[in-house]
């Protein structure tokens, strides 16, 4: 496990050169993607890198983490919207090469299965960039979580809730439920970017990566993965 410990701006630029990286060296990577404040600077730098003709985004295929379930696909705190509104639309993606998961799905069932196959079908995930839940969640995959979930429903816990009713009108509007990318499709991408910023996290990173592998701590189990990259800032990393 390699960490890059710098200010907010190095990581930034650090996670964009990352995927910068990965897509020169193979244009139609399949690249994980993950919503919340952690990743926003990374995919500024990439819209950045895109407007300075430095990356292509043209064959490039993505799978999103995670999404609420019982919100419409364009409410503004979907990740759908979040991911439209951060890079997608600001770069030269084609359309049928996102693959988010559905707010609103006909079967939840099917919507898991579904995903799973074509993540399946475009060959797995190359690159798979993480933000960390106060509570250790990766995606919505909360404390409990088996290593050997694939992609499935979600009863999202108070911590949780607490941190992100932040992105909602009111914490009432927040929803409980959400699907998720399972821990193991996570571990069965090839490369790993863990990222995490702020002190709130510092006491969580201190866990995951130096604590024992449990699913009490469910990013702990990155610390089995032969590929993992840990983006810190200074408050981040402050405990270990
Ligand atoms: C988002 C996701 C979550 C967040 C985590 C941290 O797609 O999967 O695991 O990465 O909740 O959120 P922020 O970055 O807002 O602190």
């Amino acid at each position: 496990m390699d960490i890059f410990i710098g200010d907010e701006r190095a990581c930034d630029e650090r996670g964009a050169q990352e995927f910068a990286k990965q897509i020169s060296s193979k244009p139609a990577s399949v690249l994980g993607l993950a919503t919340g404040s952690t990743p926003e600077g990374i995919y500024e730098r990439l819209v950045d890198k895109y407007k300075a003709g430095q990356v292509s985004f043209a064959s490039v295929k993505t799978f999103n983490l995670d999404e609420y379930l019982g919100i419409p696909i364009n409410h503004v705190s979907s990740y759908s919207y979040y991911m439209y509104d951060k890079l997608f639309n600001h770069v030269d993606i084609q359309k049928n090469n996102i693959n988010l998961l559905c707010p609103c799905p006909n079967s939840i069932d099917k919507e898991c299965m579904d995903f799973e196959a074509a993540i399946k079908a475009c060959g797995g995930i190359d690159l798979q960039i993480l933000g960390l839940g106060p509570n250790g969640h990766i995606g919505f995959n909360e404390p409990g979580t088996p290593f050997e979930s694939t992609t499935h429903l979600v009863e999202l816990t108070e911590s949780t809730i607490e941190a992100n009713s932040r992105f909602f009108e009111s914490p009432d509007q927040m929803p409980r439920q959400a699907i998720t990318m399972g821990i193991k499709t996570i571990m069965q991408a090839q490369r790993i970017i863990l990222m995490a910023k702020g002190q709130k996290k510092a006491h969580i990173i201190k866990e995951a990566l130096t604590g024992p592998v449990t699913t009490r701590v469910p990013a702990s189990v990155l610390q089995l993965h032969p590929n993992v990259l840990v983006i810190l800032d200074r408050q981040a990393a402050a405990m270990l």
